[in-house]
């Protein structure tokens, strides 16, 4: 009879537990559902997509019985006027929260000035915002419109260490990069867009490791491809053309671009690892696979997982009442065939 007794009790408190939903005080518990508002730069971007891809997925993973996130992604189509207006309608829209991948840094402060007056914790992503030394070299880490304003934070990583890596695959490779023997490394630069620092890091730190390793370059073609796998295809074609067998290295900011780089290379008859080596960065799906036959030297890992799982953390901690810190980080890791063969 007790045992009887104690399981009607157990079902009876099921019940009102059911009932109850967890909410407190017997009442049937709301689900919250944040809005969360996301601004992309610019959506046909191969490495951002496969990023905010990420980020939504990631998302879901957080939600519970209830908490809820509600995305919303907006395309910038690489303009900063229409990106602007976006984030204002994510203010009248009542987001929760913004992501934002910014279409040019140097709005960071308008951005940032408008958000944080709404009250809307701001999450930026991807492109940094920079201050700048005195002699006018833009500093990692230190934006005073991030750091004064405790609910604005930037989630990256630091290009000096992708151009870094870059510069060191090619000094693993048996003749240092010299494909001629020469005694001169002779470079294409295949650059992002002038106005973003993984760009200008990236292009200035892939030499610099050479530079610094004792190493003689010339710059052949150093131009501008909007991280675009059209553009990267016509500058290298271009470059073929003005250079042919001169070139040893085609460096390009980015995979997008170095798989434009590697369709001017076929269409010139000519052979990376045997002509010339090739190498991008982010290490998209399609350059691991070029990397594994030897259709590209290596790329960098730019960890689009870690970025938006630590840019959907700090999100989800500080609707549930944390704090954010001003900048959190992720590491770049060198791809180099070795590497593919190896995983
Ligand atoms: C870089 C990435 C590029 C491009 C760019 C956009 O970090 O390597 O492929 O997506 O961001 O800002």
């Amino acid at each position: 009879m007790k045992k009887v007794l104690s399981l009607l009790l157990a079902v009876v408190m099921m019940f009102s537990l059911v009932a109850c939903g967890g909410g407190e005080g017997g009442e049937t518990s709301d689900v919250t559902t944040y809005k969360v508002g996301v601004a992309i730069y610019q959506f046909d971007d191969n490495f951002m997509t496969n990023y905010r891809n990420e980020l939504v997925d990631y998302f879901k993973t957080k939600e519970t019985d209830t908490v809820k996130y509600e995305v919303t992604l907006v395309d910038g189509k690489n303009d900063m006027a229409t990106q602007t207006d976006q984030i204002r309608n994510f203010i009248t829209q009542g987001m929760d929260i913004i992501i934002c991948n910014l279409v040019q840094t140097s709005s960071a402060d308008a951005i940032i000035d408008e958000v944080v007056a709404a009250e809307i914790p701001l999450v930026l992503i991807n492109r940094e915002p920079l201050a700048y030394d005195a002699d006018k070299k833009p500093i990692v880490e230190g934006y005073a419109g991030i750091l004064d304003n405790p609910t604005v934070c930037y989630v990256g990583a630091d290009a000096r260490q992708s151009g870094t890596y870059q510069g060191e695959i090619v000094l693993e490779l048996p003749d240092k990069g010299d494909i001629d023997g020469d005694g001169v490394i002779r470079y294409v630069m295949v650059v992002g867009d002038p106005e973003n620092i993984d760009a200008q890091f990236r292009t200035e730190f892939s030499v610099k490791a050479l530079v610094d390793a004792g190493m003689e370059v010339e710059c052949l073609v150093e131009q501008i491809g909007n991280w675009a796998t059209d553009q990267g295809q016509t500058i290298t074609a271009n470059a073929i053309t003005a250079h042919g067998d001169k070139i040893d290295v085609v460096f390009c900011n980015n995979d997008g671009m170095a798989l434009g780089a590697k369709a001017a290379i076929d269409a010139a008859g000519l052979k990376v690892g045997e002509d010339l080596y090739l190498l991008g960065v982010d290490a998209l799906p399609e350059a691991i696979e070029l990397i594994k036959e030897g259709g590209m030297t290596g790329t960098v890992l730019n960890d689009h997982i870690a970025q938006s799982h630590a840019a959907v953390d700090a999100a989800v901690d500080v609707l549930a009442g944390g704090e954010m810190q001003n900048y959190y980080w992720a590491n770049y890791a060198k791809v180099d065939k070795a590497y593919v063969d190896a995983q």
